[in-house]
């Protein structure tokens, strides 16, 4: 008898994968499992309105101005982006950088996740969040229970800042040009804006203040701005904060609890 066929392995297989998603969620702080089934709030809730940041008030056309792609156009519109990023020199990042470090994941995804920019191990693999803060990241994704590869992520800018430092204001007004058609393009239902980088970059955090935890938006698309997975590394208490907003963004997709309450 296959494995298929026999109903225990098949238990077991489902025990062991939510004991895994169980030990995923609690290395994020989660509690588990809720005692009670809450149901998912209803999906029309408006974001409030934020003041735009650079990016969004650059940007040309929103997203009216691109028409729902195929998802063979979506990767031909894309790898087109991605070969331009590849040999832009629209700032100085350009000059130390190995390559262009343009995305991974399912362009048709629902979910975006938007970070600052690639680190030493992206800038040597050509790959976004591959080092430790990307392991992390996969963690997280991981225990809101998408796979790893049927998210889209990103950068605000596609080369590596010197010392990893953040990206300067002129260098990400100069990288736009690939992230907002990159985010047009995939036409996410919901963005997670990784660090106050990536939130400011993409209009829904202040300069100065409180910025994570509150649903904005960009171009018309959800944007939920929490803390980077860098941070968390350096201080892990703040998983637990994470968590809550990334249970927000899975109370979008109408699975997870809404502690607190979304938005
Ligand atoms: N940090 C980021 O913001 N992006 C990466 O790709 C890697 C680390």
């Amino acid at each position: 008898m296959s494995e298929l066929d026999d109903p225990h392995a098949e238990l077991a297989a489902i025990a062991a994968g939510v004991r895994q998603h169980l030990l995923e969620e609690h290395d994020l702080g989660g509690a588990g499992l809720p005692a009670v089934a809450v149901p998912a709030p209803p999906r029309a809730q408006a974001a409030p309105a934020r003041p735009q940041a650079s990016l969004a008030a650059v940007t040309p056309a929103g997203p009216a101005a691109i028409a729902p792609a195929a998802a063979s156009d979506k990767v031909a519109r894309l790898q087109l982006l991605a070969e331009q990023a590849a040999s832009c020199d629209a700032c100085a990042l350009h000059e130390k950088r190995k390559q262009a470090v343009f995305a991974r994941g399912d362009p048709s995804s629902p979910l975006v996740f938007v970070g600052e920019g690639p680190g030493r191990d992206e800038d040597r693999l050509g790959e976004p969040f591959v080092g430790k803060a990307g392991q992390l990241l996969d963690r997280m994704i991981a225990a809101m229970g998408f796979e790893r590869d049927a998210v889209y992520i990103c950068n605000v800018v596609k080369c590596r800042p010197p010392d990893n430092r953040t990206p300067r204001p002129e260098e990400a007004l100069a990288c736009a040009r690939f992230l907002v058609p990159q985010v047009q393009i995939v036409a996410p239902r919901v963005i997670v804006a990784l660090g106050r980088c990536a939130a400011e970059n993409l209009g829904v955090a202040e300069a100065a203040g409180p910025w994570r935890g509150r649903w904005g938006s960009f171009q018309g698309i959800d944007v939920m701005p929490t803390f980077h997975p860098a941070y968390l590394l350096r201080s892990p208490q703040y998983k637990r904060t994470v968590w809550e907003d990334l249970q927000k963004v899975m109370a979008r997709f109408g699975f997870g609890p809404t502690p607190g309450g979304a938005a």
